[in-house]
């Protein structure tokens, strides 16, 4: 009897960041699959938005706080009450061009809300039975832009290459790799680490390139292509990625890092002919123009990385991950998700994200410089 004190009986994973494009995207799939109910800790910033969640309204297996991954009485609390056999940290700063014109919240949520969760989870960690402590995950999700930038013809990135972050954001990301890292090789938190190359997909905050693409075409707006716009990535469609972690948490060996992409290198200008053509045939513009008309050429963006690519294999041999989407079937899934969600597309386009917009891209003639 008194022995039963002592069983844990874990009920749940605590996901950070879980309103968010990827970390959404991962709550909805992972609960449709059946996994454990969800604890989702998230800050809703600009970039959290619960219309992305509201199929699960009523749910009883999802827990939303609103909430700071920088607040360590808070994280605390809920990790005692929530007793979570694992932590999925989606929980970032994530874009570039914000993380040029001012670091600061990047620093605070990448670098020194990472180092918050990591002590609560040690903390958390030292409170259960042996048996629990072995089975618990902390699965810290980043990118591949740690590893900096690729020549044209260079190998794509392994789990070896060094890392060489350029951007303010790849940088506090890299930082928040080294804590996860440290915080698995002493004190022994079971730390997994995914280092995943762009996403794409339904509900991403149209300030990336394929969202702001989509919705800046359809309102009939200039569409601006930084530089060249033969920068290069790998692009994975979001629920491969999601797929990605769920076998990660599930198999990934503590300690290690797993790279994850698509095989989908393009240029940003092929991305935007790709997105152009596709809505040309989806939802045609009413004077029978190609959207192509629409795209100007902008100033670069500073310290552009020219190329990204991964090398999957490691995810691939040891955990059987692949992805199921090629670039054709997941950008046409993409489209088709925008124009059936106008909505979503609508609540977004206020407050923040015109703001944003004007800050970056100045007024819309502006754009076409
Ligand atoms: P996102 O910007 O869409 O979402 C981030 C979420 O974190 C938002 O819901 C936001 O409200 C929340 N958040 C921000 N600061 C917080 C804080 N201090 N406390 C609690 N919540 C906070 O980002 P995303 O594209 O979904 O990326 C998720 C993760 O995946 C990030 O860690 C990012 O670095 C990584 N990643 C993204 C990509 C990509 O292409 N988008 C690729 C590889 C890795
Ligand atoms: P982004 O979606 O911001 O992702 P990341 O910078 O993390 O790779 O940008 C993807 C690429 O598209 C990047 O090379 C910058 C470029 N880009 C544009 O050319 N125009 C734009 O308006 C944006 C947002 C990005």
């Amino acid at each position: 009897m008194g022995a039963a004190r002592f069983v844990i009986v874990f009920s749940m994973i605590f996901v950070t960041g879980g309103a968010g494009f990827i970390g959404s995207n991962f709550v909805l799939d992972w609960l449709a699959a059946g996994g454990e109910p969800v604890l989702n800790l998230d800050r809703l910033t600009y970039a959290g938005n619960l219309a992305n969640l509201a199929a699960l309204q009523g749910d009883a297996r999802h827990v939303f706080v609103r909430g700071d991954i920088g607040d360590a009485p808070l994280l605390a609390r809920l990790l005692a009450e929530h007793r979570p056999r694992a932590i999925v940290h989606f929980a970032a700063e994530s874009h570039v061009d914000r993380s040029i014109r001012g670091a600061g919240e990047f620093v605070e949520t990448n670098i020194v809300g990472t180092f918050r969760l990591l002590e609560a989870a040690r903390g958390y960690l030292a409170s259960l039975p042996e048996s629990a402590r072995a089975a618990f995950r902390f699965l810290h999700v980043s990118t591949d832009e740690v590893y900096g930038s690729l020549a044209p013809l260079a190998p794509a990135f392994t789990e070896r290459h060094p890392y060489e972050p350029n951007s303010p954001y790849s940088a506090s990301k890299a930082a928040s790799d080294h804590l996860a890292r440290a915080w698995h090789h002493t004190h022994g938190l079971p730390v997994v680490t995914t280092n995943c190359s762009n996403n794409y997909g339904p509900y991403q905050f149209p300030e990336k390139l394929i969202p702001l693409m989509i919705v800046g075409a359809l309102a009939g707006q200039p569409l601006p292509v930084y530089g060249d716009g033969q920068q290069v990535r790998d692009w994975l469609y979001v629920k491969d990625h999601c797929s990605a972690i769920r076998r990660a948490l599930e198999s990934g060996q503590p300690g290690q890092t797993y790279n994850i992409g698509g095989g989908n290198e393009k240029t940003n200008l092929a991305i935007v002919h790709t997105v152009c053509d596709l809505l040309d045939e989806l939802s045609p513009r009413a004077d029978g123009q190609s959207y192509r008309a629409q795209i100007t050429h902008v100033t670069d963006r500073p310290g552009h990385d020219r190329r990204y690519a991964i090398d999957a294999r490691k995810i691939e041999r040891e955990l059987g991950w692949r992805p199921l989407e090629t670039f054709d079937t997941g950008i046409r899934k993409t489209i088709a998700w925008y124009l059936a969600n106008p909505a979503w597309v609508q609540g977004v386009q206020s407050g923040a994200y015109r703001d944003w917009v004007q800050k970056q891209y100045g007024a819309p003639t502006e754009a076409r410089a």
